[in-house]
């Protein structure tokens, strides 16, 4: 195995001592490489840019660290704001937040902990408990799971930008067990079975084949662990699933929309257990719209101006369910 950057073993040794008394130990074979490799591979020409921000961020003491998804961030010192949003912005698009860091307010594109919210109350405690987060954008929801008790929050993303955007915000939260891999689901080893909950949101329409996600997750969790999906769903009956002719919302990667009772089938069909669905919400404006850390047109502009109850596409306006479900 080449040795570890610098980088890498900065950010991740902490991480490979945790897994090494732990079931997540048989991943430790290939995961400082993956990590490693990861990212030199993925790297493009704004990655000089995003590593010098990295490195300029100031140090500042945290009097409090907040991990309720109402307010994920820190507090306590007293900093040039100016000059931490400027640097900050160089991070830009942030589509997932908002955070809090020491009276700057990073308001994202979306209102993660909205999402966050509809499905708390559902999820039970997640004390001592080890987590998957699959495709965690920036890992906004990873300080929510510590929040609720997790004993070790991992997410997966292979989007370089969000990881450095995670890795922005941890150097102020400070070293808690919360971390980001640059990798893709694919890149976990099949079979593991060591996770208590996994968490999948936002990722299965972008899934060619969202069965074989399905059962990528289940192969993931221990026997009895619990699921948490979050994804698209159309209206309509069993069997039914909506397949974008071309894009979705301006979205070019959006493959299979259920039915909430075609999801239930499918989940069911991959050996899931105890399915149900605990929430269904209309994505609103309110939730997803551009702001100054995230410039770009955001789902207003994707909407028919005539009728926003269905796309620019006129296929259906997004609507988003979660289930849970339980391991064999
Ligand atoms: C719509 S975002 C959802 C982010 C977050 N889970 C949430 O619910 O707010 C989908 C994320 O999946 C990530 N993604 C795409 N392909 C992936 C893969 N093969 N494995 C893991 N994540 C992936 C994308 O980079 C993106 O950040």
């Amino acid at each position: 195995m080449p040795a570890l950057s610098p980088f890498v073993s900065t950010r991740y040794q902490s991480l490979f001592t945790h897994l090494e008394s732990t079931p997540l130990r048989h991943w430790l074979d290939r995961m400082p490489d993956q990590i490693n490799q990861a990212f030199n591979d993925r790297r493009h020409g704004d990655w000089p840019a995003w590593e010098q921000v990295l490195e300029q961020l100031p140090a500042l003491a945290a009097d409090q660290v907040h991990l309720d998804a109402d307010c994920i961030g820190v507090s306590g010192s007293h900093c040039d704001q100016a000059a931490l949003k400027s640097l900050l912005l160089q991070l830009h698009p942030w589509r997932k937040g908002p955070y809090h860091i020491h009276g700057l307010q990073i308001d994202t594109e979306w209102r993660s902990d909205w999402k966050w919210q509809r499905l708390a109350p559902h999820i039970g405690s997640l004390k001592r408990q080890r987590i998957l987060d699959v495709g965690c954008g920036n890992g906004f929801h990873l300080w929510c799971m510590l929040g609720a008790g997790a004993e070790l929050a991992i997410g997966v993303d292979p989007t370089l930008l969000s990881v450095v955007q995670f890795l922005a915000i941890k150097h102020f939260m400070g070293n808690w067990p919360a971390y980001l891999l640059p990798l893709g689901v694919e890149d976990i080893p099949a079979g593991l079975r060591a996770f208590d909950t996994v968490f999948s949101m936002g990722v299965l329409y972008h899934r060619r084949s969202p069965l074989d996600h399905l059962l990528e997750l289940r192969n993931l969790l221990k026997p009895d662990g619990q699921l948490v999906l979050e994804t698209l769903v159309v209206d309509g009956s069993a069997g039914y699933s909506l397949l974008p002719p071309d894009r979705y919302a301006r979205m070019r990667n959006v493959w299979f929309i259920p039915t909430c009772l075609t999801l239930e089938a499918w989940l069911s069909r991959c050996g899931f257990k105890r399915i149900r669905c605990v929430d269904r919400t209309p994505t609103r404006t309110t939730e997803q719209r551009s702001t100054e850390w995230m410039r770009f047109e955001s789902l207003a502009a994707c909407l028919d101006p005539d009728n926003p109850q269905q796309t620019v596409e006129k296929l259906p306006a997004p609507v988003r369910a979660i289930f849970l479900a339980e391991s064999p």
